[in-house]
């Protein structure tokens, strides 16, 4: 069990705690409340991010282009986060009705049969290529279009919308990096067919993109990234504790994984008035640190049994892990499905087993394992 699950635990015995400047929620109704009264406890971080420099003259092309996006992507999520997201869900859902299973399991099959020996590496083998396909379905990339490095590319492009998540501060490297990585995925969501890897620096300007676009690119970015750690996480949990459920019960162990092993444990939110919560006064204009890995960890009389335990019929619900309210995520269903897929086939049809895993000893917004080998008895069975 990661040290930061004991941390959490003495959080919780205490309610809600400033340290360094920042609030941590962790109890279970705490986290939720903040979720649910999004008008008070804001996720738009707006204020912070543009008066950290207020010196406009010294950012780069890149640093400007980052916080223009993301002024855009901010003000248009506070003034109508419904109807995007619903474009964006329909997106998604039409992809998983048509043709999600089978890119899936397309892509298995041709993973395992060019498979050398019998131990993988299970985030660059499996999880990026899987999601790397499916992002490509979504956004109807041609193959042609694609350089040998696409996989890598965009795994690491992904990667840096994380920070949104993790930092209240945006620097000139993490606004310089975010700018490359929406540029890719700009790219990607518009009939591009060029060179991946080159960016004409000063080509782009922010408003040749609409705000959909925009939207779409930070959402397809936390599509792939997320879903990668949410496979990784799952396979090893599910391998572990395999004796503990069987075939018929892999979608309820897949969340139980996910309750233990958040892929994401924390998230941002910004008082917007002075709030009350946990009986503890907290003024506006304060940072705070929703701990997601930590309120699935209790329920709302602190009293979840054994919650370092994997057990999967446990009857307290929602978890947090995909958020909860008005922000909650819209790819809950896209992200579970494509985890029952997968782990179904390399559990079942492929006996997996763990043969070394590291977790990433950083816990900051993720949780995430850096080293993940497992090992496979035989070939995939899907026709
Ligand atoms: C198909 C894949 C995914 C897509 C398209 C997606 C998309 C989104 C979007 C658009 C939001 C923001 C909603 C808003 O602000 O109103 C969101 C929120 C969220 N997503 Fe996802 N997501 C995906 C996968 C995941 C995964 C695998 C996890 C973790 C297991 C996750 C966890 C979250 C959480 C915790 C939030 C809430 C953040 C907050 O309120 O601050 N997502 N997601």
């Amino acid at each position: 069990m990661s040290e930061y699950y004991s941390f959490y635990e003495n959080l919780r015995a205490m309610g809600p705690m400033k340290i360094n400047e920042t609030w941590l929620i962790s109890r279970f109704q705490d986290v939720k409340t903040a979720f649910e009264a999004p008008e008070a406890f804001t996720n738009d971080k707006t204020t912070p991010f543009f008066a950290y420099n207020s010196d406009i003259e010294s950012y780069s092309y890149k640093e400007r282009f980052a916080r223009e996006v993301l002024e855009k992507w901010i003000n248009h999520t506070n003034n109508d986060v419904s109807h995007i997201k619903n474009q964006l869900t329909s997106q998604l859902f039409s992809y998983v009705q048509n043709d999600m299973d089978s890119c899936i399991e397309n892509t298995l099959k041709s993973i395992l049969d060019s498979m050398e020996g019998d131990t993988l590496d299970y985030k660059k083998d499996i999880a990026i290529p899987v999601m790397s396909r499916i992002s490509e379905g979504v956004l109807g990339i041609s193959q042609s279009a694609k350089t040998s490095q696409f996989d890598e590319l965009l795994y690491k492009h992904a990667d840096s919308v994380s920070f949104l998540r993790e930092e209240v501060y945006l620097d000139k490297t993490m606004a310089e990096k975010f700018a490359d990585s929406l540029l890719y995925f700009l790219k990607l969501g518009s009939d591009f067919t060029g060179d991946y890897d080159v960016f004409d620096k000063e080509e782009y300007d922010i408003s040749n993109f609409d705000i959909f676009q925009i939207q779409q690119s930070i959402v397809f970015s936390a599509m792939v990234f997320n879903t990668v750690i949410l496979l990784c996480n799952t396979i090893k949990i599910l391998i572990e504790n395999k004796d503990k459920f069987n075939k018929s019960e892999l979608n309820k162990a897949i969340l139980e994984a996910i309750r233990l092993e958040s892929p994401i444990q924390s998230t941002l939110r910004i008082t917007k008035e002075k709030v009350e919560i946990g009986g503890v006064n907290i003024p506006k204009g304060e940072n705070l640190i929703l701990l997601i890995g930590s309120a699935n960890r209790d329920d709302e009389q602190g009293k979840l049994i054994e919650p370092d335990s994997f057990k999967i019929d446990r009857t307290r619900k929602p978890i947090m892990t995909f958020g909860h309210g008005v922000h909650a995520c819209i790819g809950k269903h896209m992200s579970l499905r494509i985890a029952e897929i997968v782990n179904k086939e390399l559990l079942y049809n492929n006996n997996a087993s763990l043969v070394e895993f590291e977790w990433d000893k950083q816990l900051k917004g993720h949780r995430d394992l850096q080293l993940l080998k497992v090992k496979l008895d035989s070939k995939i069975s899907i026709t």
